[in-house]
């Protein structure tokens, strides 16, 4: 049970959408229901549809149930706790939206403390900013906070207009902008494992580690995302925020405290410690028809809504440099791909190997395993840490095994990302959530690359994304150290 959480109205505009209905909604009455805080926190959904507060309920009350939570006690809090507002695409008045909320605050004696979550599609993120802003629904009686949902624009300058929208009306300390997979216990678990555990930050830099690679492996494909996919990419999609977030939580410097903005500070420089990335550098690649897991599925080219010669990257591969003083000629290698084997995220950290082999006759070569700290994130988290014994027998050989910690075994089911996300919101706490000046060094780094467009190499969907010679070309002649694990 949780005690910081002030009575509030959590608005959610887009809030008949998809995010909405799969994620927030069921997210939002998990933990009302687990911190048993049903009586501080009321709902209101907006979206143009003609809609009263009963059928938002009823509406409502399916997601719920389609998200497996029909055994939870659902009626007392969608009827007490739910409504609706329509704003109109044509003419929205959120001069109407603020006399709603006001209304509601007065019948639920709500001290004014209001989340809105922008739940939209992006384009029309400045249109509502400026809509709240003006009806001077940027301030309130209590504490006001702007949820916005990512992509944060679609390159450097669009990103940068929008911090603007948002500055015009917001203070920074006010706005929460997500990245669902900061929200992931696992990669917020990066920051335990790092800070808590000085036995392994002492080893984490340039003398003792020779590579870090970050996978984030989908065997979905697009799906019916077409639509925004063809102008994303996996770059925009994927790197640019997800996978650059973890990097920065596993290269950052340790924040002075737990404080938020600490913790943001050196993930900006890590971000902007980042060497501008060679086109050589980087494998695109596009995926073909194939099977997963027995199931044949379609290429790229035929999935609906894409165009037939599209180049748009499924996968992308990388390797950058992290230019500080720990990392200095440390290689990372990132890659992301849509309809990969199975669903993985992980970060390997191989280490360096020991500088003199002194065991003669082992494997002929006397090559020692490098030790390889794996970091599971999902969906088997845990880690793996690879160590060389003795293997028995008269001749010194030896051999690798493992240490290995599974999370469910010992914690069973985390919360949804989405989850924690709000409650850091209505608590108050940004920890979790990305800064403007983030968004902006991360747009920097890989905005030059925006007008890269190669033809992608193409990969049989259920592999493990461009031929290893080609992808490996670009990364150094480099095998990625999760497949044998993983495969
Ligand atoms: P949907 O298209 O499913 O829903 C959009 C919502 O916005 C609807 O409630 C719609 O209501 C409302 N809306 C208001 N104005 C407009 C407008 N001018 N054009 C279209 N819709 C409008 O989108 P999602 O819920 O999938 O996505 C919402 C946001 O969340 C997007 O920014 C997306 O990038 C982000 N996101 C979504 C994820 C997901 O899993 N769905 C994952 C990560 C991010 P109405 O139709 O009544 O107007
Ligand atoms: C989203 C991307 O941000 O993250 C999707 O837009 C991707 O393309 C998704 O599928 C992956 O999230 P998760 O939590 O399933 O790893």
């Amino acid at each position: 049970m949780t005690t910081k959480v002030d009575r509030h109205v959590f608005v959610i505009f887009g809030g008949t959408g998809d995010l909405a209905r799969r994620k927030l909604i069921p997210s939002l009455y998990r933990l009302i229901t687990e911190n048993d805080i049903a009586d501080r926190c009321v709902l209101l959904g907006v979206a143009s549809g003609d809609l009263d507060d009963d059928a938002y309920r009823a509406w409502a009350r399916r997601a719920l149930e389609d998200a497996g939570l029909e055994d939870l006690d659902l009626e007392s809090w969608c009827d007490d706790n739910v409504h609706y507002q329509q704003l109109t695409r044509e003419a929205p008045s959120y001069d109407e939206v603020r006399r709603r909320i006001e209304a509601i605050e007065a019948d639920h004696e709500l001290p004014g403390n209001r989340a809105f979550y922008l739940a939209l599609p992006p384009p029309v993120f400045p249109t509502a900013i400026t809509g709240l802003g003006d009806a001077g629904l940027n301030e309130s009686p209590g504490w006001t906070r702007l949820v916005i949902e990512k992509p944060i624009g679609t390159d450097l300058e669009s990103a940068r207009k929008l911090n603007e929208v948002v500055h015009e009306f917001f203070d920074e300390s006010q706005v929460y902008r997500i990245d669902h997979y900061l929200g992931k216990e696992t990669v917020q678990n990066l920051l335990s494992f790092r800070f808590a555990n000085p036995m392994f930050e002492s080893v984490w830099n340039r003398d003792r580690v020779e590579s870090i690679e970050i996978t984030v492996a989908e065997d979905l494909g697009v799906g019916t995302r077409a639509g925004y996919y063809e102008s994303a990419g996996a770059l925009r999609d994927m790197v640019q925020n997800h996978l650059t977030q973890i990097l920065a939580l596993v290269a950052m410097e340790p924040p002075i405290s737990f404080d938020a903005d600490q913790i943001r500070t050196e993930k900006v420089k890590v971000i902007e410690a980042i060497a501008p990335i060679r086109r050589e550098n980087i494998v695109y690649g596009q995926y073909e028809a194939g099977e997963i897991d027995g199931t044949a599925v379609p290429g790229y080219l035929h999935e609906d809504g894409v165009a037939p010669e599209s180049r748009i990257p499924t996968f992308v591969g990388l390797k950058l440099e992290v230019d500080t003083w720990r990392w200095r000629g440390v290689p990372f290698y990132l890659r992301t791909g849509k309809r990969l084997p199975k669903r993985l995220t992980q970060i390997a950290v191989t280490f360096q190997r020991p500088p003199l082999c002194i065991f003669h006759g082992h494997r002929d070569s006397c090559v020692v395993d490098p030790n390889v700290l794996l970091i599971t994130l999902q969906p088997d988290e845990g880690f793996t840490l690879s160590f060389n014994v003795k293997a028995p027998g008269e001749t010194f050989a030896l051999d690798s095994q493992l240490l290995s910690f599974s999370h469910s075994d010992v914690y069973g089911r985390f919360p949804d990302a989405y989850q924690t996300l709000i409650l850091d919101v209505i608590e108050g706490d940004q920890t979790l959530f990305v800064r403007s000046d983030e968004v902006d060094a991360s747009w920097r780094l890989y905005d030059p690359l925006l007008d890269y467009h190669p033809e992608p190499y193409r990969y049989e969907a259920g592999t493990w994304g461009p031929a290893t010679l080609d992808s490996s070309l670009a990364l150094g002649g480099k095998a990625w150290t999760g497949d044998d694990s993983i495969e």
